[in-house]
């Protein structure tokens, strides 16, 4: 062979085993926000197939394509196919959400002995709530998007200055998240933020994952395993009450495989609770390095999924308040519990739970924050 035929065919090679060398995902226009902001998508690619696309609206994920076991991809996350229908209101599809996600009582919280006062959005059981950032959260602000290349994986960084005040939240917070998705089938999500005063702060990614592809019915039939043998039990309100309760003769033991539909329509209280599973979960590993939080199989596609993090917590929430009335990418309704989020994360309520791991970022300190969806299928 000539070198010339040689050289290209490496090239080639190359081109087909390396996420990066199809170089810096560029940000496409996805439209506009009620004020004209303009929107962008960002496509990233891997050498295994999968395809995960971003927008900078909400730093959400639109879609997530990825092969089962016989190499057929289909789209595992809930969602979209316009902006149009996101700027309607969804619950938190594929955003980020903060900057406090999860709950915070009656929306009030004292810090360094002043009292901040949140908008409530959110009435679990009657009791007042302010939810994931409030009326107007990180999942419906738009982020300066940059795509970004390294050997092995293609990435968005999105940006995002929430002023103090914002929301009722002290302090100038100047955040990042960055989604990269690399060969080993990993979709790494690294948040990074700075504050000028002290303020809560709790981010995560809301995506709602069906491994069997979304609109394909329910996730009852996906077997879950939690590293976790404490879970964090709550009151009609969905708050935490305080204490970590073992999991250990309840039907919040993932510690061992167990389907989502086993158990979940159980008469244990904590389910009634939460209408099914919504709750947060206690991790093992309380090191903040990163380590297995939870692993997800699909038996009709093989398709699994592993969550690792270097977060305290696990929020399962299994889809209770889906109810059919939205409509989504391949034209079919979300109906009860036609999808789940893992959400990794502080525990619901910590301004407020002296006990808990802190959630109150100084300034002059830098939060840094890794989770990773690890994707297979067998
Ligand atoms: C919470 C649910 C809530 C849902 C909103 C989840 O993170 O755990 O209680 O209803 O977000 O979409």
């Amino acid at each position: 062979m000539q070198m010339k035929t040689l050289l290209s065919c490496l090239a080639a090679i190359t081109a087909f085993t390396s996420a990066s060398a199809a170089g810096k995902p560029q940000g496409q226009p996805f439209g506009k926000t009620g004020d004209g902001t303009p929107v962008e998508v960002y496509t990233l690619t891997n050498s295994k197939g999968i395809r995960l696309r971003a927008m900078t609206y909400g730093a959400i994920v639109l879609s997530l394509e990825t092969p089962d076991r016989n190499g057929k991809s289909a789209d595992i996350v809930l969602g979209f196919n316009t902006l149009a229908e996101y700027l309607k209101g969804t619950p938190y599809f594929g955003a980020v959400v903060g900057r406090y996600g999860n709950r915070i009582a009656q929306g009030k919280f004292t810090l360094g002995g002043k009292p901040f006062t949140l908008a409530t959005n959110n009435e679990p059981g009657g009791m007042k709530c302010a939810l994931h950032g409030g009326l107007k959260g990180f999942d419906k602000v738009v982020w300066q998007g940059e795509g970004l290349t390294k050997p092995g994986a293609q990435g968005v960084k999105f940006s995002y200055l929430s002023k103090d005040g914002e929301e009722g939240y002290p302090g100038n917070l100047s955040l990042s998240v960055t989604y990269w998705l690399s060969d080993d089938n990993d979709w790494r999500i690294e948040y990074t933020a700075t504050t000028d005063k002290a303020t809560p702060v709790n981010v995560t990614q809301h995506s709602y994952f069906n491994l069997k592809g979304e609109g394909n019915g329910d996730i009852l039939g996906h077997e879950l395993t939690f590293k976790a043998a404490k879970f964090t039990p709550v009151n009609v309100g969905l708050i935490p009450t305080g204490e970590l309760r073992p999991v250990k003769g309840t039907p919040l033991d993932f510690t061992t495989a167990h389907a989502i539909g086993e158990r979940v329509n159980s008469t244990d209280e904590q389910m009634k609770f939460g209408g099914g599973y919504d709750h947060n979960w206690v991790l093992d590993s309380q090191s903040g390095a990163l380590a297995l939080a939870a692993t997800v199989y699909e038996p009709t596609t093989g398709r699994t999924m592993a969550v690792l993090t270097t977060e305290p917590g696990l929020q399962f929430y299994c889809g209770n308040f889906l109810d059919g009335k939205l409509t989504g990418k391949s034209g079919k309704p979300y109906q009860f519990r036609n999808g789940f989020c893992l959400e990794t994360q502080h525990y619901p309520d910590s301004p407020n739970q002296p006990s808990f791991p802190t959630t109150i970022l100084q300034p002059g300190q830098t939060l840094k924050s890794t989770t990773v969806y690890r994707f297979t299928a067998k």
